[in-house]
């Protein structure tokens, strides 16, 4: 049977490095993150593209910047929330596009430390997730739009303003690309160990506005730097050149994401609701259950979850966001054994029914069945007579019993033959739900 590190390690266009596939290993383990966008748009709690969408300055965006002063800030909390939901790394934006810093930059006076807040935010956010035993990872925005050489594309707020484009040939490109690589220097260097980092992003030309990628962001120098930095670190593939880490965002691909007819390692992100910073009147929020069906259902194409929070700007995450979390990690604490350490069921396997996922532990040969829809007593698994040495609800080790091959099933009312084909195994499913949000099926295949 193929394992999941032997195919997330064919990766085309590697950058070398320690081998992707033993860079990767903690990550395809961890299967579940938690992400965090953080910033002065916590303050308009409107989306964290609001600058842009309302087309407004720098100078104006600034009063947020004057305000910032998140006093129940407590990174331990949410720390302690993400591990008990069973998430083993988290990614933070150290800078979004509107180019607020968290941490303490010496390259810029737009960072936390200059707000009324007064303080980094970055580092002890860092140390307590790592005192959880949580990876950490940063977000570096590509785009900035307080930067002043930053140019105008697409994207950028002040892109339909004249008096503001005029300027923009005066603009020295290579003191922004100087200040990005300065900045993510600083940060692969006095904030410990960064396992992840995920670049944002390439922008296409557009409207008459030229793009920006591999060039303008001296992508293949950007990643030397980050090599020679922090040679184990995971990037992601925003930059215009590849990186370790496929990212769709809010998209459940249908199969294993693929580069060039091979499987890459790949993590799908998305938000609770419609927006990843804070919005306090967005209501389009994601049920528990729903977010836990696509959790499963990345493990089974083998990918990784990482599920956004955005902290409002008394330094609290959403009440709806820790709701969600607690019953994540209600379900977790009994089922985490289907998720962590596993991937897509092996090829050779006979495909899942309909409804259900699979997810499949290599090391110790168990495939994982989660019903999505519980079925009245009979779940029918075609081609799997034989393959099952013993079934269990995850739930409470209780058995679930088997009826393999040609065998005529017995009821109450007397046996019956309904053309059972040779191949056939039946599980004995009880009638009522298990109460746990997604029920699972733990089936020992034989080895
Ligand atoms: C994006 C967006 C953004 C968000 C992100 C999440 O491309 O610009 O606001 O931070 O992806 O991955």
């Amino acid at each position: 049977m193929t394992s999941n590190k032997d195919q997330a390690g064919v990766q085309s266009g590697q950058p070398a490095a320690p081998a992707h596939a033993e860079r990767s290993e903690w990550f395809t383990e961890a299967r579940f993150g938690l992400y965090i966008h953080w910033g002065l748009y916590a303050l308009g709690a409107r989306h964290e593209w609001m600058q842009s969408r309302e087309f407004r300055s720098s100078e104006d965006y600034g009063k947020y910047f004057r305000h910032f002063d998140p006093d129940l800030y407590d990174p331990a909390k949410w720390a302690k929330l993400a591990s008990a939901a069973g998430m083993k790394y988290m990614v933070v934006t150290a800078k979004h596009h509107e180019g607020f810093c968290l941490w303490d930059s010496e390259l810029t006076d737009y960072k936390a430390t200059n707000t009324p807040y007064g303080k980094d935010l970055l580092r002890p956010m860092l140390e307590a997730f790592r005192a959880e035993g949580v990876r950490t990872g940063l977000y570096y925005s590509l785009l900035d739009w307080h930067h002043p050489d930053y140019t105008l594309d697409v994207k950028h707020p002040m892109r339909y303003n004249k008096d503001y484009a005029a300027l923009d040939a005066q603009r020295n490109w290579s003191n922004y690309v100087d200040y990005m690589h300065g900045q993510t220097r600083e940060l692969l260097t006095d904030y410990g160990d960064v396992d992840v980092l995920f670049l944002d992003f390439s922008i296409p030309a557009e409207e008459g506005f030229p793009g920006k990628g591999k060039e303008e962001w001296q992508s293949e120098r950007y990643v030397e730097m980050v090599r020679s930095l922090q040679p184990n670190t995971l990037i992601n593939d925003r930059l215009g050149v590849p990186g370790d880490i496929t990212t769709p965002e809010q998209y459940q691909p249908r199969e294993w994401i693929k580069i060039d007819g091979k499987p890459v390692l790949w993590e799908a992100c998305h938000t609770f609701s419609g927006s990843w910073g804070y919005y306090r009147d967005e209501e389009s929020w994601k049920s528990t259950e729903q977010v836990l069906r696509m959790l499963i259902d990345t493990v089974s194409k083998g990918g990784n979850f990482l599920l956004n929070v955005g902290p409002n700007a008394r330094g609290e995450l959403d009440e709806r966001a820790v709701e969600r979390l607690e019953e994540i990690g209600v379900w977790m604490r009994k089922h985490s054994r289907s998720i962590h350490g596993c991937t897509a069921a092996p090829a050779e396997l006979p495909p899942c029914p309909e409804d259900c996922r699979f997810t499949y532990d290599p090391k110790r040969h168990r495939l994982y069945l989660h019903l999505f829809a519980w079925p009245f007593k009979q779940l029918h698994l075609a081609g799997f007579s034989g393959l099952v040495d013993y079934a269990q609800l995850l739930d409470d080790a209780s058995e679930i019993r088997m009826v393999e091959g040609e065998r005529k099933l017995t009821m109450e009312a007397g046996a019956f033959d309904e053309g059972r084909p040779a191949n056939m195994l039946t599980l004995q499913l009880p009638v009522k739900k298990p109460k746990a949000a997604i029920p699972v099926i733990e089936l020992m295949l034989k080895k």
